[in-house]
């Protein structure tokens, strides 16, 4: 049955009879977007702060990605990586530019966990003397394939999966001596977000990414940024190391760099690259010249409307709207912004914050159980931002509210 004719109770019968049960979903049918809002199928409109788990970093379908997209469809849709094509190569070319430069290498896939597998099997082929063992971070996240999984040191993701696939080890975040006492002569590399996304926007100590950097500098290790989340400007810069004047060796990029369509990128340098052989790794779709065109279209669209700026000046809007909320509220325990990457932890359950904000017209997510997240277009206009914090606000003085009132009772 077309779509069209569907009700939004049709449509949530659908998924309950024919679609997995492994996402929590709202019972609300999302039917069209455009910039920071959303309306469901029944004409309600939302306000998107948690675009497209920050995929859509230009909002809903932005229109030069469309255009983009579009000319390409008619062009070229797939050829496989047997043979070359201009967008792909041209993609590569502006990756590289904006981060290792003409020592940069790219290498194309699909999703965040596909990036990240690649730069594992690319750290194992690259390392001597069977080096093997990766260090990751408590509370980080690094996607849900297999290896993936086990790379995130969360054991609530991996209850039922053993055996995890081994190699990984855990270090707190943050924590530069725990991560000495980890190295041993099977390290051979260290890989972390530059910022915890997943984990509840948690920005590292001061000096703890350049700690690293040394560490594996000393040791022969590599440096892996996990930037899915962090990259495409979503914190004001191009990636978020930039923050933190610390190169990686290898960089994983996804979400965002295709404005919204699936693609992702792994980049490395020209010295490490080579040890990902021919044969030895691969994707079908990895580069397909939509995902290419939609890319190179996100980085000229940033470039030429300034959305770095833009992005960092928004990061300042919100930090003005929420500093004083959360100083004036008890029940929130922290603020943590680094850019469009907005983290508000409670004291209290952070799901039903987020349920009430839904039927409030307010998209955001929770994560780690007790942090509001935000992950909001850098297309987001003054209004929206001052709509968007209102209706937070309200939402939080709600539960303020009541959190007194059960501890009167
Ligand atoms: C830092 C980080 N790495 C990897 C992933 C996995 O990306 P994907 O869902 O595209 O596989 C995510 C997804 O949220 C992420 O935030």
């Amino acid at each position: 049955m077309a779509t069209a004719t569907l009700s939004t109770s049709d449509i949530l019968q659908q998924f309950e009879r024919y679609v997995v049960p492994n996402y929590i979903r709202s019972p609300i049918v999302i039917e069209r977007g455009s910039g920071s809002q959303v309306w469901d199928t029944d004409g309600n409109r939302y306000l998107d702060f948690f675009n497209g788990w920050g995929c859509n970093l230009l909002g809903h379908c932005p229109p030069t990605i469309i255009e983009a997209v579009r000319d390409q469809l008619e062009t070229l849709i797939h050829v496989p990586n047997t043979w070359h094509t201009g967008p792909q190569g041209s993609w590569a070319e502006l990756l590289c530019e904006r981060s290792f430069g003409t020592e940069g290498r790219a290498f194309f896939c699909n999703s965040g966990a596909e990036a990240n597998e690649a730069a594992i099997k690319l750290t194992r082929l690259h390392a001597k003397d069977g080096r093997y063992k990766i260090i990751t971070f408590e509370g980080g996240f690094h996607g849900r394939t297999l290896a993936t999984t086990a790379a995130s040191a969360q054991p609530k993701f991996h209850a039922g999966l053993g055996p995890l696939v081994a190699g990984f080890v855990y270090a707190p975040f943050g924590d530069l001596d725990a991560v000495v006492h980890r190295i041993d002569d099977q390290t051979a590399a260290i890989m972390i977000e530059p910022v915890q996304g997943e984990g509840g926007v948690r920005v590292p100590p001061d000096g703890f990414l350049a700690g690293l950097r040394q560490l594996a500098d000393q040791h022969g290790l590599l440096l892996i940024f996990d930037e899915v989340q962090t990259g495409c400007g979503r914190t004001g810069e191009w990636f978020g190391y930039q923050h933190f004047q610390v190169t990686p060796d290898i960089l994983t990029l996804a979400k965002a760099l295709c404005g919204g369509l699936a693609g992702a990128a792994m980049i490395t340098t020209a010295a490490i690259a080579p040890s990902l052989r021919p044969g030895m790794h691969a994707s079908t779709f990895g580069g397909n010249s939509i995902a290419a065109r939609a890319g190179i279209a996100m980085i000229e669209t940033i470039e030429r409307d300034g959305l770095l700026n833009r992005a960092k000046q928004l990061s300042a809007a919100f930090r003005k709207h929420l500093t004083p909320l959360a100083q004036e509220l008890d029940i929130v325990d922290q603020l943590r912004i680094c850019g469009l990457m907005i983290g508000l932890e409670l004291k209290i359950d952070a799901k039903p914050v987020v349920a009430e904000c839904v039927r409030h017209g307010l998209l955001i997510n929770c994560t780690q159980g007790t942090v509001l997240r935000l992950l909001p277009a850098m297309t987001l206009s003054d209004d929206e931002l001052a709509e968007g914090c209102e209706i937070l606000a309200e939402v939080l003085r709600k539960y303020q509210v009541e959190q007194i009132s059960s501890s009167i009772a």
